[in-house]
């Protein structure tokens, strides 16, 4: 019997592992803890939430009381832990709230789970989801492989790096069955609308400033949420023990083609001139630290498990845009209010 504990549920990749677990393995109990924060949101799982293997619990990863009683009353076995801080403007107005979520948090879940497991640890595993992020950044050539020393440059990569060498120093030191993966950049439905896609997606609907940051030749790896989700399926049950895996799809875009790109086909889905929505792009102040290219060197993955991504980069966001366009209500739920405010904040010096 398993009982799987998946953190961060309720945020944008969290929410794809969830429904894929509750509805790919029904003997499976998936447990989501998250604390609910502006990125969580527990509409993202309306469509399982139902499900009688799927349980929610609003617990802060720094609440040790409340981890605890849920690694009790639900004999945890396994971890998934997906739950961070993950926005890198974010991460450089306040670092301290990824101190203390993405490092003190992940302490705290390998605390308990080193002290429930401690008997027998051989039927368990902690499986960690990083981020390419901790590599730093690449030059014109080159990918990240498993084998890339660790350089982070911004307060979110380093606070991912910190828990990636937690959960490295607890197998090592108590030997917690772990696995660590580092995906590339993800895009798809439930996308919270401050990252470039959903952000530009949200900006094209409303005819406003498509905001990009310095001169925009910056180069991102893309990968479709739900191809994250099924590497981590793969990783979960087949992943060797105590090992670490890249996760991307081998698709480097600059920034400046992507928006390009998601312009054109907004201005055909909704039905407007060729080149309207391109006139909204606007180069503003660039990120302090802002990482010039990622690109991620899968072959392990692929090798190894056998996993691939299931589409193109021009299905994945044609879904995306239909996705976005079909859930306005969603959108509009996530923009309005405090976020707003944030976003305004964000942007005044931009
Ligand atoms: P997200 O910001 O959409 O969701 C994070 C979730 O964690 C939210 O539901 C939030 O409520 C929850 N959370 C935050 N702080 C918490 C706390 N203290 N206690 C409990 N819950 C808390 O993030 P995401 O984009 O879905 O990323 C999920 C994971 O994947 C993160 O660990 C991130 O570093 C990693 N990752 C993300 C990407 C990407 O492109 N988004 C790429 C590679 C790796
Ligand atoms: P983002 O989606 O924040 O992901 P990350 O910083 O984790 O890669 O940003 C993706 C790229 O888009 C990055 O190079 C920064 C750039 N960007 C903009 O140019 N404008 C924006 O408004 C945002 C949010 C990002």
């Amino acid at each position: 019997m398993k009982n799987i504990l998946i953190t961060g549920g309720a945020g944008f990749i969290g929410s794809h592992v969830v429904r894929l677990f509750v509805t790919k393995y029904p003997s499976y109990n998936i447990i989501n803890l998250d604390a609910l924060t502006y990125a969580g949101n527990l509409e993202n799982l309306k469509d399982i939430d139902q499900s009688p293997n799927y349980t929610f619990e609003k617990v802060n990863l720094l609440d040790v009381a409340g981890l605890s009683s849920v690694f009790e009353r639900h004999n945890i076995t396994d971890v998934i832990h997906l739950a961070a801080e993950s926005h890198v403007d974010r991460s450089i107005e306040s670092p301290l709230d990824f101190v203390h979520t993405n490092i003190v948090g992940t302490v705290n879940l390998l605390n308990i789970a080193k002290t429930k497991w401690g008997a027998d640890f051989s039927k368990h595993l902690f499986y960690h989801i990083s981020t390419d992020e901790v590599y730093g950044a690449l030059g014109a050539e080159g990918l990240f492989t498993e084998t890339t020393p660790y350089h982070p440059n911004s307060p979110y990569s380093a606070s991912k790096a910190a828990s990636d060498h937690f959960v490295r120093a607890y197998a090592e030191t108590y030997h917690i069955r772990t696995i660590i993966s580092n995906c590339s950049n993800n895009y798809g439905p439930f996308h919270f609308p401050e990252k470039l896609i959903p952000l530009f997606i949200n900006n094209i609907i409303h005819k406003k400033p498509l905001p990009v940051y310095g001169d925009g030749l910056y180069t991102r790896d893309w990968l479709f949420v739900k191809d994250h989700a099924t590497a981590i399926d793969v990783i979960f049950h087949n992943g060797k023990i105590d090992d670490t895996y890249n996760i991307g799809g081998f698709n480097e875009w600059k920034n400046i083609d992507l928006v390009k790109i998601l312009c054109k086909l907004m201005d055909e889905k909704l039905g407007r001139q060729a080149g309207e929505s391109e006139e909204l792009i606007t180069y503003v102040k660039d990120r302090p630290g802002h990482d010039r290219r990622y690109a991620i060197d899968a072959t392990k993955l692929n090798k190894e498990l056998g996993w691939a991504p299931s589409v193109t980069f021009e299905q994945g966001l044609a879904q995306t845009i239909d996705w976005y366009l079909e859930n306005t209500t969603w959108l509009s739920n996530v923009t309005s209010g405090a976020y707003q405010n944030y976003y305004s904040s964000m942007y005044s010096n931009r």
